[in-house]
């Protein structure tokens, strides 16, 4: 997979006017469409499930990458990727067992990521960064769109991209929270593979073209 992908994030698209969104960044430069999954009790916010992806399965032409902030993923992983779920990412605070969800998903067809919240160290990942698809750094506290980006991501970033180096792993850094026009080149110089943007793209006066720019 080529690198500086953008994943918007539906979180922040109109829901009176879902089908309207998917169908503009169908036709955007954007490379996956990110779908944030909350369940109250993981994050202190209740987003949507099942019924909004059936919704981004029969319209996304896009691939479509599914974040989990749930508890027990591996309870739901297998329905998300029936339901077209290309890649799944789970938090690593979220599993007793992550090796295991991991090679559920995979076994399952779909890509596996694993996800940090700030305050988790890179350094937790070692055990498994050979077996992951993606590592995605959340650079703001999971939860809500239109928070404000945490600078120590850049550092996190670049530990990650090391570790992948020095295993070789094939995984790709993704980067989510507060990422916007004046953040993106850096993380992508930094290492960042896939960034993800829902308030940058969706409150933007021109989406299409913020994802252009995002590119930049
Ligand atoms: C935050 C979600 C993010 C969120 C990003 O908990 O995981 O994907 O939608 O939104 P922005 O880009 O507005 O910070
Ligand atoms: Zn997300």
């Amino acid at each position: 997979m080529k690198n500086k992908l953008i994943a918007p994030s539906l979180l922040s698209a109109d829901f009176g006017n879902l089908q309207r969104d998917i169908e503009m960044l169908n036709e955007s430069q954007a490379d996956w469409l990110h779908v944030d999954v909350m369940d109250g009790r993981f994050v202190p916010n209740i987003s949507f499930g099942f019924p909004v992806m059936k919704t981004v399965q029969e319209h996304a032409k896009k691939f479509v990458d599914v974040h989990l902030m749930i508890v027990e993923p591996e309870k739901y992983v297998d329905e998300f990727i029936n339901m077209g779920a290309d890649l799944v990412s789970v938090h690593l605070e979220a599993c007793t067992h992550l090796h295991r969800v991991i090679n559920q998903i995979q076994d399952k067809g779909a890509k596996a990521g694993v996800v940090l919240n700030p305050a988790t160290p890179v350094i937790l990942l070692e055990d498994i960064i050979k077996e992951v698809d993606l590592v995605l750094i959340m650079s703001v506290n999971p939860g809500f769109g239109g928070q404000k980006f945490i600078e120590n991501t850049y550092k996190k970033v670049k530990e990650t991209k090391d570790m992948i180096l020095d295993n070789n792993s094939t995984a790709l850094i993704q980067v989510d929270g507060g990422v916007n026009l004046d953040n993106a080149s850096k993380l992508f110089g930094a290492g960042a593979d896939v960034l993800v943007a829902g308030n940058a793209v969706f409150a933007s006066e021109n989406p299409a073209k913020t994802i252009e720019l995002l590119k930049l």
